[in-house]
């Protein structure tokens, strides 16, 4: 075994957290069996314990002795895209400590595409992972963003490498009902809703796409997340820096100092600095790109941040990264409010 890997899991059996690579996004990493462990993650994160946590396996053998039953549909949409930026939400097996669920009798699993977590959840066991940044915040594409978010840390952090996928796994929560398996999209990411139905098609698994879920059984989904350190302002169509300016200057007051327990980033009266956050034409890349991107302009010195959003940036290749960006704005800009 690698002399990092063989660290990190004496590390992990000591109750202790872990950061860790995976294809989408960096991870924080606890033991399943651990429940001190498991605290960790939340007090480290300052997360709330209502959002539920991921469990990173590494194969659907692991999968299955964690989850009460293993639909057909599970088992093909594992078989399709493990391991890959997919994860699935079944009803949890009774041993799963309800500090992952929040209490739910849910469970979300996945299985990541980076040899490195495999072989750690290989040695250690099944791993219960958030994204390791602090709640709200912009997640970690990279180990250095990791030790950025933690300054004060001093747990183990596995360099990785940069996430070749760069955002956070599709959640799917599935629900076997007499006449299929109905199927909710709880997050967008790069498993996109066309390759869930062409996988299912395959093998003639009856299903339906749920529309929309509540918010009970989606509780980790808040309305701002991925905020960066500098405020992010969502422009649709072409703004001048001025008139972006203006338009949240007059809006300032009217800002939220929080919003269900994320603190709204709010520059000051006098802001003049703008950096503008240009993204690559091709959705996948932009994705991969993304959160770099997002630090990397908060730190330019920059008082605020502005992506305009382009009518070709769209579709469902599209929506996973834009579902982000409306989420950790801090404002939008609609053409209602262009100035002349
Ligand atoms: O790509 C990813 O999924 C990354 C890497 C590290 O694997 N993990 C990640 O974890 O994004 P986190 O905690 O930042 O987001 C997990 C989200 C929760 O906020 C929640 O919305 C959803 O997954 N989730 C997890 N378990 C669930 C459950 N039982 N029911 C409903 N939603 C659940
Ligand atoms: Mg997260």
């Amino acid at each position: 075994m690698d002399s990092l890997i063989a660290q990190a899991v004496q590390r992990l059996e000591a109750s202790d957290v872990v950061a860790i690579p995976t294809e989408t996004v960096y991870g924080l990493a606890a033991r399943i069996d651990l429940p001190v462990a498991l605290k960790k993650i939340f007090a480290v994160k300052e997360r709330p314990f209502f959002d539920p946590l991921i469990v990173h396996v590494a194969s659907i053998a692991q999968a299955r002795t964690l989850v009460k039953s293993w639909p057909r549909a599970a088992d093909l949409l594992a078989r399709k895209f493990w391991p890959g930026p997919l994860t699935l939400v079944l009803p949890k097996n009774p041993s799963v400590d309800p500090l992952i669920t929040s209490g739910m009798d849910s469970v979300g699993l996945r299985c990541p595409k980076h040899t490195m977590a495999l072989e750690l959840i290989r040695e250690a066991g099944p791993l219960a992972a958030p994204s390791a940044n602090r709640f709200g915040r912009t997640s970690p594409s990279k180990a250095e963003h990791v030790r950025a978010e933690f300054p004060n840390s001093d747990f183990m952090i596995l360099d990785g490498g940069p996430c070749e996928v760069g955002i956070e796994s599709t959640v799917v929560k599935l629900t076997e009902a007499p006449d299929g398996i109905k199927i909710a999209i709880l997050r967008p990411g790069a498993v996109v809703r066309s390759q869930l139905e062409a996988a299912l098609k395959t093998e003639a698994v009856p299903f339906v796409f749920e529309e929309s879920v509540s918010k009970s059984e989606s509780p980790g989904q808040m309305k701002h997340h991925y905020m960066p350190e500098v405020p992010l302002l969502w422009a649709e169509g072409k703004w001048s820096d001025k008139e972006a300016l203006d338009a949240l200057k007059a809006r300032l007051d009217s800002l939220p100092d929080e919003v269900e327990g994320v603190k709204i980033r709010k520059p000051s009266a006098a802001v003049t600095r703008v950096a503008r956050l240009n993204l690559s034409k091709d959705p996948r890349q932009a994705a991969r790109e993304l959160y770099d991107s997002l630090r990397r302009n908060a730190e330019s010195g920059a008082e605020v941040l502005v992506f305009e959003h382009d009518p070709s940036q769209t579709g469902e290749n599209w929506e996973p990264v834009l579902e982000r960006l409306r989420k950790a704005s801090t404002l939008v800009l609609d053409t209602k409010h262009t100035p002349s």
